[in-house]
């Protein structure tokens, strides 16, 4: 499991400095801290010729922190290499009394007395190579109370808050503030509040393997609570927390295309992507390249973190099943520190866990490799229709019907779409279809896919005029087809379901997923859904992605939305009728399924059963064995149930301390 390094000569953290020699060994490490600015490397060369993995290691994957490294750091660390030392072989009845968060029954925080002094803060950025980055929220340029208020400044970020190019370049700034606490929104009132809140209080912008080991030995031995952001675009706040330590892989954006990659089980095109690659840099990557990657629809979420850890849907699911089906192998670091290679032979348990267990649950991901699929023509349309002089509200909601009953051929087709019903008014309804996606259909078969539908639709007097368009890449199709989304609402929430095909099988059950989803959107919430499927391809090793993807035809989300001015226990009541409710008559069609954590209910009942399905047992046992200390935390993830957010203003938020419950 632990990579065995062998390097001949190691270079010393001194022999490393980057801008300046490390100074002879001072009296005590805090004047070695407080004496100099010096950078210090912790990290050593690992040479990359063959690695488990079938692919040599990115050079940033290639700086690594080793025992020897750790050993050699001792004349600045004096008495605290403790700080910095790798997990020992604990189980979790007999745990090391250095790890603090073995311990403690709360995670340290800002203030306490345990939190570790701005000295050693200091040696921590110094041993990174200067790569820490204290929290100063995004908006603080807003807030006079700041040294970094800037009124102009201010109006660049209130005009891009809801733009997620902003936020995802950002080392600690999160797509939905609701769950980071609203700490410090975008305002024109300068004399405001402004904290850095649910927020992690510093950030490593990583750059190499090393700098994740010294903060996941960091954070393990000083008893701090960590967090892994890359984009930020997770719905439920997994990314953020207050007085953590964060580590921001958003910066690892290596990316290499293997045309023929062999490994034991697997012989043809694959990707190895670090951690940090977007959508959009891995579609553009395999348009020049002339291959197809399984990525999501989003244009910005990131394509080898959270996403791909938690399943990973994408337009080309129905085809090739999710994204984490794909992966062949990964560079982890664990909560013990040490960097290993995952595959099917290296830890086939850890291979299966990571592959749609859940982000920030086992360890860190550095860089993935993904099988890769060819290239391929996409036609895509997207029209709309709706209530009108002449539609009334039964023949539009016949209209809809009509497509519903169409779900099984068209995602068993390969096709997925992407569809919104909303209430525009009272009694007045909008169906728009953005986009429809079909792959591998020209625009002749994409015409007599959907004749059925049109044909109903005709017959129904309904008005429609699709925009299709074929394209000969999935770059293309993905481009012109998708928008992109607006994120950072602090006035709504989501949740969603997986609606089983069997939900298509009775006409019954049929007339009552129909009427679940009718009610909802009559009821004046939104209903945004994909028809796909996601079927494990044959021949591909099982993952630990919810099984209730397996036999899903409809992924659907929906949300509630409150004022501006609404209070925080409004809010808590609006989103508690809706977990209830809303989500409670979906749940009801078919109790047996589940829902995509990565797109959920923060409140879903019995998340364990509805993220994880029978998978969860295993996930959980995996987690007691890889995990012992308590590192990884993510509010729904594995093991989350073992710990508590007290947040400050009763939200389901992570502003405020982390406990063990
Ligand atoms: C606009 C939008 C569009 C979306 N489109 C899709 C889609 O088409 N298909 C789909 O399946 N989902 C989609 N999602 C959901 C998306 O999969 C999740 O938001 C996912 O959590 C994003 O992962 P990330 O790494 O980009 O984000 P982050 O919020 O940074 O991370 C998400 C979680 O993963 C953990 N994590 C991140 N990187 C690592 C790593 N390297 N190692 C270990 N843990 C890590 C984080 O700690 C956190 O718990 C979309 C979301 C949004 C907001
Ligand atoms: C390190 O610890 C030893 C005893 O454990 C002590 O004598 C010494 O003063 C300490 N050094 C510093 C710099 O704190
Ligand atoms: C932010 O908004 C400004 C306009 O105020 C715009 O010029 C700029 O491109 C935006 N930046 C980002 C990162 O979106
Ligand atoms: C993070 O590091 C990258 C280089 O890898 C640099 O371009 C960027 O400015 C850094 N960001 C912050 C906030 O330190
Ligand atoms: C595309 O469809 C053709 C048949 O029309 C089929 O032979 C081919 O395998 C399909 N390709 C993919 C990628 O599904
Ligand atoms: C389903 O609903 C339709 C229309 O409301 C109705 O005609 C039909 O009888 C229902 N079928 C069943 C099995 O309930």
């Amino acid at each position: 499991m632990v990579r065995i390094t062998s390097h001949a000569s190691l270079l010393t953290a001194a022999a490393l400095a980057l801008s300046a020699p490390a100074h002879a060994a001072p009296a005590s490490a805090s004047a070695a801290a407080a004496s100099s600015a010096s950078v210090i490397v912790a990290a050593t060369p690992v040479p990359s010729s063959s690695t488990d993995a079938d692919a040599p290691l990115f050079s940033s994957e290639t700086l690594q922190l080793t025992d020897e490294v750790i050993a050699d750091l001792t004349p600045v660390l004096q008495n605290n290499t403790d700080l910095f030392d790798f997990g020992g072989e604990v189980s979790s009845s007999e745990l090391s009394a250095r790890c603090i968060s073995c311990i403690s029954k709360c995670k340290v925080f800002p203030g306490d007395v345990l939190w570790p002094a701005t000295w050693v803060w200091s040696l921590f950025d110094r041993l990174l190579g200067g790569r820490l980055v204290k929290t100063v929220p995004l908006a603080a340029s807003c807030y006079s109370s700041w040294p970094e208020y800037d009124p102009e400044q201010c109006q660049v970020v209130s005009d891009n808050w809801t733009v997620s190019y902003m936020h995802a370049a950002d080392p600690a700034s999160i797509m939905w503030p609701l769950f980071e606490g609203r700490s410090c929104l975008p305002t024109d009132d300068p004399s405001g509040s402004c904290t850095v809140g649910g927020y992690s209080s510093y950030a490593v912008n990583v750059s190499n393997v090393a700098q994740i080991q010294l903060a996941v030995n960091f954070a393990r031995n000083a008893g701090l609570r960590l967090v892994v952001k890359n984009t930020g675009h997770d719905f439920n706040g997994k990314s953020t927390g207050a007085g953590a330590l964060g580590i921001w892989t958003h910066n690892l954006k290596d990316i290499e295309y293997y045309p023929d990659y062999q490994s034991s089980s697997y012989r043809g095109a694959a990707v190895k992507m670090g951690a940090g690659v977007q959508a959009f840099e891995i579609y553009q990557k395999a348009k020049e390249l002339g291959f197809t990657a399984v990525g999501g629809e989003g244009k910005t979420v990131g394509v080898a973190g959270g996403y791909v850890l938690g399943g990973g849907h994408s337009p080309m699911s129905s085809i090739y099943g999710l994204a984490a089906d794909q992966v062949l192998a990964l560079e982890v670091v664990l909560a013990n520190g040490r960097f290993v290679t995952v595959t099917e032979d290296t830890d086939a348990d850890l291979f299966w866990a990571l592959r749609g267990g859940g982000g920030a649950t086992y360890g860190v991901v550095t860089s993935v490799i993904s099988r890769v699929q060819p290239k391929v023509g996409v036609t895509v349309s997207t029209f709309s229709f709706s209530t009108s002089a002449t539609v009334s509200t039964s023949t539009f909601w016949a209209g809809v019907r009509s497509y519903f009953e169409r779900f099984a051929i068209h995602a068993d087709a390969g096709t997925y779409a992407y569809f919104w019903i909303m209430a525009t008014g009272p009694d007045s309804f909008m169906f728009l279809m953005n986009p429809f996606f079909a792959v591998n259909h020209t625009v002749a078969e994409f015409n007599s896919l959907v004749q059925p539908w049109f044909d109903d639709l005709a017959a129904l007097n309904i008005p429609t005029s699709p925009q299709t368009a074929y394209y000969d890449n999935f770059h293309s199709a993905w481009e012109a087809g998708f928008p992109l989304e607006t994120v950072a609402s602090t006035t709504m929430m989501t949740g969603s379901r997986l609606f089983p095909r069997a939900n298509w099988e009775s006409p019954a059950l049929l007339n009552k997923t129909f009427d679940a989803i009718q009610q909802t959107v009559v009821a004046g919430a939104p209903v945004l859904a994909f028809n796909m499927k996601a079927e494990l391809p044959e021949g591909y090793p099982a993952s630990s992605a919810n099984p209730a993807w397996r036999n899903a035809l409809m992924h659907a989300i929906s949300s509630a939305s409150w004022t501006e001015d609404a209070t925080d226990a409004e809010i808590l009541q609006t989103m508690t009728s809706f977990t209830e409710d809303v989500l409670g008559v979906w749940r009801e069609t078919c109790p047996e399924s589940g829902a995509y954590m990565s797109e959920a209910d923060i409140l879903e009942p019995n998340f364990q059963q509805a993220f994880y399905g029978d998978n969860y047992a295993r996930l959980y046992k995996l987690k007691q064995r890889y995990d012992p200390f308590g590192v990884f935390y993510a509010p729904t993830a594995v093991g989350s149930e073992d710990w508590v957010v007290e947040s400050e203003d009763g939200l389901p938020d992570q502003n405020g301390r982390l406990c063990r419950v």
